[in-house]
């Protein structure tokens, strides 16, 4: 599907957490859509504003490809993208333009329950599993700690038991998952929450007009969240 330009296109979370939520705060805005066969791609047909379907991790590419104008992704994954690119000395290409006030979670390092906590130096030398190297990279530079980071894509948690890695950085939502896993949060390295992702400039084109719509749109219904 090529991006169309008098069209705005708005990429969220297929499953998971913040897909649903993200789509019923877009519908709270007056979008309603018609949609594909494979559920992947949502036409709308009050305005013309499009869902892309996709994996989170996905969005923050998808916006820099201009595939998509906007998403709603957790501010860790953006952030994640901006420092891997920041990292490969590439500039920004999107930022968070709202939090959306749900999705709220910390990126944290979390250390197996035995250990006596006492600050970053503890950090020096270890193995820290993460799916987030560049946020972690950045938090342990300005700490001044040298660690190994373990990337993994998933079941982070399950790293220290494996022999794997000494300590994790990963989301904390609940606590729960750290709890089944002998770890608890030793220290918060980001404060997370859903966001909507967008452009660093205004676009010039007919979306303009519709993106100023639907951020008026969205403030009243944020405003009216409080
Ligand atoms: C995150 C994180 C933990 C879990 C923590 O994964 O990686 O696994 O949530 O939540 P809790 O504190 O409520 O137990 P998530 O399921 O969001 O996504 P993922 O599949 O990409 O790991
Ligand atoms: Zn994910
Ligand atoms: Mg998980």
């Amino acid at each position: 599907v090529p991006a169309a330009r008098d069209r705005l296109r708005i990429a969220i979370q297929k499953s998971g957490r913040l897909g649903e939520p993200a789509r019923a705060l877009l519908a709270s805005c007056g979008l309603s859509w018609r949609e594909s066969r494979d559920k992947l791609f949502c036409y709308g047909e009050t305005l013309p504003v499009d869902l892309l379907l996709v994996r989170d991790d996905d969005i923050p590419g998808l916006l820099a490809d201009g595939v998509c104008d906007y998403g709603i992704v957790g501010r860790n994954v953006l952030e994640e993208f901006a420092a891997e690119r920041a990292g490969g000395g590439k500039p920004a290409v999107s930022k968070e333009i709202r939090p959306l006030g749900f999705g709220g979670c910390r990126l944290d390092i979390a250390v197996p329950d035995a250990w006596e906590w006492e600050g970053p130096q503890q950090l020096q030398g270890k193995r820290i599993a993460t799916s987030y190297p560049g946020l972690l990279a950045k938090w342990l530079a300005e700490q001044q700690v040298e660690a190994g980071v373990v990337m993994l894509s998933g079941s982070v948690e399950i790293a220290p038991r494996l022999g794997q890695a000494d300590v994790i950085c990963d989301l904390v939502s609940s606590g729960a998952t750290l709890v089944a896993n002998q770890l608890k949060p030793a220290v918060t390295i980001m404060q997370s929450e859903a966001v909507l992702a967008g452009p660093l400039q205004p676009f010039s084109d007919i979306r303009g007009e519709l993106a100023q719509m639907l951020l008026r749109r969205l403030d009243g219904v944020l405003r009216l969240k409080d």
